[in-house]
């Protein structure tokens, strides 16, 4: 029998300890849970060990001040970073969280050199970009989540709409985790009817709009960020890692050539698996649907040359 894996999530606010969490009732692993603010990842690790026996779930989670922690880990998640608050676009948080994202990587270079990232902080594709340029890792051990997040938006406002089980629904969207990303309906189905069958065009462009500006609608309902949903969509990635699912999931990947994208991470079709992102899918898209696309990728792009002007990736 191998060891159980070792999932290492850096940042324990509101996303972190819920990725916490999941991974730890589903038994993909033992967790431990980092954060620069002292004693409040031990106390949330302390809450959740203790309630592991009330599920009966054989996990174990641990909470540290201490990169050295993270050492041999499996899966690191990071979600250190500044959330936005109301009137904040992603890309509003470049600066800020460039340093820490820029520090947990370092020290997941440092700690854990064999694992595989997974990055959740915003700006999501340009954060996954410096976290793959500062590990130096290859570009199969380092990607971003949004595309499930996105696209599990997109599903839950379809099932409102037809008033069908959300088990049902199948979505996907592609692209950066901003406004601009790409909704697809063709490849929208409920249990494999394609969504433009069962509702109007109106309405669907409504529902994509929807989609598009699902994280800012719940920030503004909150006054921060949504963390049920981000967590739970990256722990189907790391799940899919974990168990070799080869599981067909919209990740930030680093395009070399896909779609016509080069050398930017962007939200595409990706095969998970023991490798990590294993394939990037290429699907067939609309021209229309392959510029948008584009746009998109163009957009992070622009995050990326920032970063390189302020020195962060060279
Ligand atoms: P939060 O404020 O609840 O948690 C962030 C945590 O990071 C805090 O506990 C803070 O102490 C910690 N932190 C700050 N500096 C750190 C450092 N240098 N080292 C380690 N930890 C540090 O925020 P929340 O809601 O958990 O969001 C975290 C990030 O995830 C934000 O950037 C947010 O925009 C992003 N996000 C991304 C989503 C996605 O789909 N990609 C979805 C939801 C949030
Ligand atoms: C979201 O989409 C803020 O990226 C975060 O909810």
């Amino acid at each position: 029998m191998g060891k159980r894996p070792k999932i290492s999530v850096i940042g324990a606010g509101r996303v972190g300890e819920h990725v916490a969490l999941f991974c730890a009732i589903k038994e993909l692993g033992d967790v431990v849970l980092y954060d620069i603010v002292e004693n409040m990842p031990q106390g949330k690790a302390l809450d959740l060990y203790q309630t592991m026996p009330l599920g009966g779930w054989d996990s174990k989670i641990y909470g540290t001040n201490d990169y050295a922690d993270i050492a041999d880990s499996d899966i690191v998640v990071i979600t250190a970073g500044f959330p936005r608050k109301p009137g904040m676009s992603r890309d509003d948080l470049l600066k800020a969280n460039a340093d820490i994202v820029k520090t947990a990587a370092e020290n997941v270079a440092k700690y854990a050199p064999n694992s595989f990232v997974i990055v959740v902080t915003n700006p999501l594709d340009a954060m996954t970009q410096l976290a793959w340029h500062v590990t130096g890792f290859p570009k199969n051990r380092v990607m971003g989540q949004a595309g499930n997040l996105d696209s599990a938006r997109f599903c839950a406002f379809i099932s409102m709409e037809l008033n069908v089980s959300v088990r049902d629904v199948q979505a996907l969207v592609l692209g950066g985790h901003g406004d601009d990303m790409v909704p697809l309906p063709k490849y929208t189905v409920v249990n494999g009817v394609t969504v433009d069958q069962l509702i109007p065009q109106d309405r669907l462009q409504a529902l994509i709009e929807r989609t598009r500006f699902g994280g800012g609608e719940i920030v503004k309902l909150l006054g921060y960020s949504a963390y049920y949903a981000p967590a739970l969509a990256t722990v189907k990635m790391v799940e899919a890692i974990l168990k070799d699912q080869k599981s067909l999931q919209a990740c930030a990947a680093l395009c070399e050539g896909e779609y016509g994208i080069n050398g930017v991470y962007c939200g595409v079709p990706c095969i998970l698996g023991a490798g990590g992102v294993e394939k990037i899918v290429e699907i067939q898209l609309t021209k229309e649907e392959v510029e948008a696309l584009q746009a998109s990728a163009g957009r992070v792009k622009g995050l990326v040359d920032q970063l390189k002007e302020f020195g962060y990736i060279k």
